[in-house]
């Protein structure tokens, strides 16, 4: 046994690098990314519910037609943010997520902090990209004529409405008893989990270009329609740009600011091109390019959707589950097709969407359980589809539940608000290792230091301050509740506690990243 220490003591132990390494066994990673793989990683991750379903009520409730500043606000923060994710995977050298980043530099209890946020980050957000998903399903069908019941088409206790008014069914409003479509998607992608899903770059790919394709589709066909009556649509649609401030975030700067933190949810994902820093050919140069890149190239499209939606209807009438479909409806009866097409596109794309998230969740229960913070029966691997089957059902089960019974709008804020935390901490983390480690090689930098994560710091701490008093009680009440849990469970199980030594990796056979993420 090691000796007693005291409470503060055993908060703050940290993991060598040394010992991450071991665990981790990533030094042969092939350096064979280079910058413009890189980059489409990060728009592959990148692109999700967060345009195809977020960015509608965002600018129906809080920006109006200045959406596209939000974009512009949340694609900055996110730079801050990712150069610092980039600066950390290039200095510990360890395959890893901010958990792996925390418990190597500000000890167990931050990485444990970070664990928690992390499930906002990954399982929550899958929920919500479930819920754009079933969105998208519900309308699809509806244009085949058949029509899911509106009872089982939303969150538990919710009036059904569209465009602001209540949906009248039978001259009866609908109250919603919960979202099947959500719900089922999210036990079917578990069990495919279970069974494995082996690393198909070409399926990746695919999918990659389909949701793109169709955005593009989108923007090409709406940006021809637009340009043909420009002045007629600004005057009617972007006339004012910024709403007047009704308060409560609702327009004027406020809202630009409360949507930004909406629409932040948009660009959840880039930091998977940070952790693939052990595979770039080149991560000093590369690694921002492909950060960065893969930012502008996403708030560019973000941008242009936003415009085009924003003008061809009024935003007023965005708040819906289907946004882009709804605005192509608009383009008129001859686009009907597109319509179709878009909507299919927009299915598969969130279908991989949430399949990485719900991926990534389980890989994080996972790395917690092996070092005595979470049971051990998370990290139990199925005898012969060599996947963590009980911690990728109980995922499952979490999301399907979230996606089911609660309202996308409060699943969005809490991933955001989740999400903004762990990156101030990995932005904090980069100022610890450089005064505490200063001698550590690192292949990347981020540019001026030390305003970069002092400003990523800054930027984050603001945007959560703009999510709803409710939320951010209910997040606080999360984070206690966690808290209890480490005290009384993971500070007394914890293996680097127990000074036991991590047990071996069981044999994971195809238990491998869907699209190279590696939480
Ligand atoms: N950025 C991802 C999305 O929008 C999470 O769905």
């Amino acid at each position: 046994m090691p000796p007693k220490r005291g409470v503060i003591e055993r908060m703050f132990a940290r993991k060598s690098i040394a010992q991450v390494q071991r665990e981790t066994e990533t030094s042969e990673l092939k350096r064979t990314l280079g910058k413009w793989n890189l980059l489409l990683l990060g728009v592959g991750c990148i692109i999700g519910a967060g345009i195809f379903v977020r960015t509608g009520s965002a600018a129906a409730l809080h920006a109006g037609p200045a959406v596209l500043l939000s974009f512009v606000v949340a694609g900055i923060v996110c730079a801050f943010a990712g150069l610092c994710y980039a600066e950390l995977s290039s200095t510990l050298p360890v395959s890893g997520s901010a958990y792996t980043y925390g418990y190597t530099t500000l000890g167990e209890f931050v990485a444990w902090t970070m664990g928690v946020l992390l499930l906002l980050e990954y399982g929550i957000a899958a929920s919500v990209v479930a819920v754009g998903w079933g969105g998208y399903v519900v309308s699809l069908l509806a244009d085949f004529g058949l029509h899911i019941p509106a009872q089982l088409t939303g969150p538990a206790g919710y009036t059904l409405m569209r465009d602001g008014v209540p949906v009248l069914v039978d001259g009866q409003t609908v109250t919603t008893i919960f979202n099947l479509p959500a719900f089922l998607i999210c036990i079917a992608l578990a069990l495919l989990l279970v069974r494995g899903v082996s690393e198909s770059a070409k399926v990746n790919n695919i999918i990659v270009a389909v949701k793109v394709s169709v955005l593009v589709a989108f923007i090409v066909v709406g940006g021809l329609i637009v340009l043909a009556n420009l002045p007629e649509l600004v005057s009617k649609n972007w006339t004012p740009f910024i709403p007047e401030n009704q308060g409560d975030g609702k327009y004027g700067v406020d809202g630009i600011m409360r949507a930004a933190s909406i629409v932040f949810f948009a660009y959840i994902g880039f930091e998977a091109v940070s952790t693939a820093g052990q595979e770039a050919k080149d991560p000093k140069r590369d690694m921002p390019f492909g950060i960065i890149g893969s930012l502008v190239v996403c708030t560019v499209i973000y941008m242009l959707v936003a415009a085009i939606m924003t003008l061809l209807v009024p935003y007023t009438s965005l708040n819906v589950p289907d946004p882009v479909a709804v605005v192509v409806d608009a383009f008129g009866p001859q686009w009907s097709w597109l319509a179709k097409i878009i909507k299919i596109g927009a299915i598969i794309g969130l279908t991989s969407v949430v399949l990485v998230l719900m991926y990534g969740q389980t890989r994080i229960f996972y790395t917690m359980a092996r070092d005595g913070l979470l049971p051990r029966v998370f990290a139990n691997v199925h005898p012969r589809f060599k996947t963590p089957y009980i911690n990728t059902l109980l995922v499952g089960l979490i999301t399907a539940f979230c996606a089911g019974f609660l309202d996308i709008n409060l699943l969005g804020d809490a991933t955001s608000v989740g999400t903004l935390a762990a990156f101030a901490i990995v932005c904090l983390s980069v100022i610890y290792l450089r005064r505490t480690a200063p001698e550590l090689p690192r292949g990347f930098k981020v540019p001026l230091y030390p305003i970069t994560p002092i400003l990523g710091i800054l930027s984050c701490g603001y945007l959560i301050t703009t999510v709803p008093a409710s939320v951010l009680l209910l997040f606080v009440i999360y984070l206690a509740i966690g808290m209890v849990v480490y005290f009384f469970y993971g500070m007394h199980n914890s293996n680097l506690q127990r000074g036991e030594p991590q047990d071996d990796k069981p044999d994971m056979g195809e238990f491998v990243a869907p699209v190279g993420e590696q939480p």
